[in-house]
């Protein structure tokens, strides 16, 4: 498999932290620090941060995601937000399927599809997170798992939308525990979702298709999972809320 053929994604997932003021604050000091990254550094905030984080990132090549939209377009969905109100504020990522949203917010394999097709029906770009929990690791289930949660999540994306769309695999006993996968076990995931996308579409698009790693990943362990042959970036919690531990992993992914 061919990692020059892929550019890694490296992605901060703020989670619910950050106000505007502390938005603003954060990216204007990691402009100056990942202006010449050799990677796409994106930076996935909070709903009420698109507009500010919009406006610092502008001219630069940070890019901004929402954490998460809803599948309708409009309607009667209180507290929801939508494809059609990212996109026209410029948003063009959108995280779908993170592990809280399925644990604490009820989103499930359908729902993370839906709300999948909904982004890229607006032209977008989605991070599709996947993971097993370490009850199913440990019952040697791990391929099950993402198996299912990608043949469900991908279910109607046609080949030519996979450029946009990233996948990051995120054992969900990794995240904010500081128990990282080793980056063997990353790698030994990262290459069978690969191989997934090679048997549902082709060898050309699994080639190209951007396999990003989540989970305490930080300034001390990324050069090591980054370097793994189908590693192709990151999803990072924690340690992107921290500027210079965020922009390490950028650099680390510059390599
Ligand atoms: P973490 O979170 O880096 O804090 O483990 C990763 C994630 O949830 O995307």
């Amino acid at each position: 498999m061919n990692k020059e053929l892929r550019k890694a994604v490296i992605a901060g997932n703020w989670k619910m932290n950050k106000t505007p003021l502390e938005t603003a604050e954060l990216i204007n000091e990691l402009k100056p620090l990942v202006k010449d990254a050799d990677c796409d550094v994106v930076v996935c905030v909070p709903y009420v941060d698109l507009q500010t984080a919009l406006y610092c990132a502008e001219n630069t090549n940070i890019k901004v995601a929402a954490q998460n939209c809803h599948w309708e377009t409009s309607g009667a969905y209180t507290g929801e937000i939508s494809t059609t109100m990212l996109k026209e504020m410029g948003v063009e990522y959108v995280v779908t399927g993170h592990s809280e949203r399925r644990t604490y917010f009820g989103d499930t394999d359908i729902t993370v599809q839906k709300r999948t097709r909904a982004a890229l029906d607006a032209g977008m770009t989605v991070i599709l997170c996947i993971g097993e929990y370490l009850e199913q690791r440990e019952q040697n289930i791990t391929f099950e798992v993402v198996s299912m949660q990608t043949k469900i999540a991908l279910e109607g994306v046609k080949e030519e939308e996979l450029d946009r769309v990233i996948i990051a695999y995120e054992p969900v006993w990794a995240i904010g525990t500081g128990k990282t996968a080793t980056a063997e076990q990353a790698n030994e995931v990262n290459k069978f979702i690969r191989e997934l996308i090679a048997e549902l579409y082709s060898p050309e698009a699994a080639d190209k298709f951007v396999v990003q790693y989540g989970g305490s990943m930080n300034a001390q362990n990324a050069e090591e999972l980054l370097a793994q042959p189908d590693v192709d970036g990151g999803l990072i919690g924690g340690a992107s809320l921290k500027v210079a531990d965020f922009a390490t992993i950028v650099k680390a992914a510059s390599k």
